[in-house]
């Protein structure tokens, strides 16, 4: 009994020293511990944060960058590749009568799509049909919604009488200041209606959407002799455009 009285003396004593000692000594342990016990779950944990992190990151960024490509870049294009050009130009065709005209239309560029949407307005003089254009240089089409017709014509894009889409963007973003492009001239080509198309699908989604539920038919260039003999018998529609530095007037032609 007294071993165990001076045992718990001295246990309580010690342990008395000991809650004394303890202030430094479970620091000491709470020292020891709070580097033993995070070195477990340091890695995994460490590790989870950073997956999750990652995880996090990229589920803010990529539907960012989604939503930046998509929305805004798509409204920013079109704004910055559509041009209202007028150009001056000596009108051989009808010369002296009328001598300088006036040819305005909207240019819209589709860099991406790679393809040009051309819209020309009722003309101040008559003579020529207000018209929506569109040159896919994907497909190498050419389509011409005759507005006043309500029709569509298709025929293979001429690409050194149309500019790509790049060079052509240049060139207007280059007068985009000015109002006018730089005078020029007009040349003249003629079509032939050849026949009917009734597969819209083939001709790509811009054509298709140009020409969607509208009378299409397919067109030849006419060549130069044929063109003087038989000029007098048919029935045409001239369109007024241009992609280029010249004017075209495309003249459409039935064929009969
Ligand atoms: C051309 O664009 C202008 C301005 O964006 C618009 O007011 C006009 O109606 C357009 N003309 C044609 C023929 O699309
Ligand atoms: C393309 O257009 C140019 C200029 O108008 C013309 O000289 C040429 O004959 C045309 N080519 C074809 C294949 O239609």
């Amino acid at each position: 009994m007294v071993k165990i009285t001076f045992q718990s003396v001295s246990a309580q004593k010690p342990e008395k020293d000991q809650d004394a000692d303890k202030i430094t000594i479970p620091q000491a342990h709470g020292r020891l511990v709070p580097p033993m016990k995070p070195r477990k779950p340091f890695p995994t944990g460490l590790c989870c944060l950073a997956i999750s992190l990652v995880i996090f990151t990229l589920g803010l960024v990529l539907p960012s960058i989604y939503i930046y490509r998509y929305y805004f870049m798509s409204q920013q294009i079109p704004e910055d590749s559509l041009f209202h050009c007028r150009v001056i130009y000596e009108d051989s065709v009808y010369a002296p009568l009328r001598g300088r005209q006036e040819l305005e239309e909207n240019v819209s560029i589709y860099l991406e799509e790679n393809y040009e949407q051309i819209s020309i307005p009722v003309p101040h003089f008559g003579g020529s049909d207000p018209a929506d254009i569109v040159h896919d240089f994907q497909r190498g089409l050419t389509a011409y919604y005759d507005i006043a017709l309500d029709k569509c014509y298709i025929t293979e894009l001429n690409t050194t009488a149309v500019m790509p889409p790049r060079s052509l963007w240049e060139l207007l973003v280059n007068v985009k200041r000015g109002t006018y492009l730089p005078q020029t001239y007009i040349v003249q080509e003629e079509m032939v209606v050849t026949g009917r198309l009734r597969n819209m699908r083939q001709l790509g989604p811009f054509i298709h959407r140009l020409c969607f539920g509208k009378e299409t038919y397919r067109l030849r260039r006419r060549n130069q002799r044929q063109r003087i003999e038989r000029r007098e018998t048919k029935k045409c529609h001239r369109i007024r455009h241009f992609e280029n530095t010249f004017v075209v007037e495309t003249i459409i032609c039935d064929r009969f």
